[in-house]
């Protein structure tokens, strides 16, 4: 997969692919990632890449021109441009699992008050990774290759994928490591048993109660405000 990033801020990205799993997936080749500053699309003298509102208000908008060259020279007959907004659909697991499947994905991260509409027309998907306002689309960026580049195969083990949160509508079961006893904390005796089939029945049971107890809005309920 490859995974194309348009931003005007390059430097942010330098921690988040050098680091951990996603330098990993990287240095493996099983995703390519390139940050590209859409300033140098600019056709203007001061590379410039924005300008006041028509009709006043506050702050600058993103202008058309640049935005329109990189995409234009960037994607592909293959490529998914997703534009990052507070605005668009919710990113959820499903979403990421089906992008995961995507060859080329284009994200485009926005700053300032936002982008000129009209860069509408040349993007496949408007996509919020919640219901709140950050500066920029960098970290819906980071959050969406994070989500996204875990999920192709051979970056994490296939057990991992397996059991874990949102899978099959549900959050993972809780998970215990040495000592068996911390601070007068026991961990469940049935998991000190060696007895696979109750283990099993266990992590279960939990995934069900933990999902009811703290997210029943997955499994169909009022979440409370969560
Ligand atoms: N840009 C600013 N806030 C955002 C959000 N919540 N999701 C995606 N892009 C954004």
């Amino acid at each position: 997969m490859k995974i194309d990033i348009l931003s005007l801020f390059p430097e942010m990205f330098d921690g988040f692919l050098g680091t951990s799993i996603i330098k990993r997936a990287i240095d493996n080749g099983l995703v390519d990632i390139e940050v590209h500053n859409f300033r140098d699309y600019s056709l203007d003298k001061h590379k410039r890449v924005d300008d006041y509102p028509y009709g006043g208000g506050a702050g600058m908008v993103l202008m058309c021109e640049p935005i329109f060259r990189a995409i234009e020279d960037i994607r592909t007959d293959e490529s998914v441009v997703i534009m990052l907004t507070p605005g668009g659909k919710t990113f959820k697991q499903e979403m990421a699992i089906n992008l995961s499947k995507v060859k080329h994905l284009i994200l485009l991260c926005g700053h300032y008050e936002g982008f000129d509409e009209r860069i509408k027309t040349i993007v496949d998907m408007e996509v919020s990774i919640g219901d709140y306002v950050l500066t920029g689309g960098e970290i819906p960026a980071m959050v969406m290759t994070d989500a996204i580049t875990r999920l192709i195969p051979g970056v994490i083990t296939d057990e991992s994928l397996d059991s874990e949160s949102f899978n099959d509508g549900l959050l993972d079961y809780p998970v215990y490591t040495k000592p068996a006893e911390f601070r007068g904390m026991k961990v469940p005796d049935v998991l000190l048993s060696g007895h696979h089939q109750k283990i099993s029945d266990y992590r279960n049971n939990e995934r069900i109660k933990r999902t009811s107890e703290d997210r029943s809005d997955l499994i169909g309920g009022d979440d409370g405000g969560k």
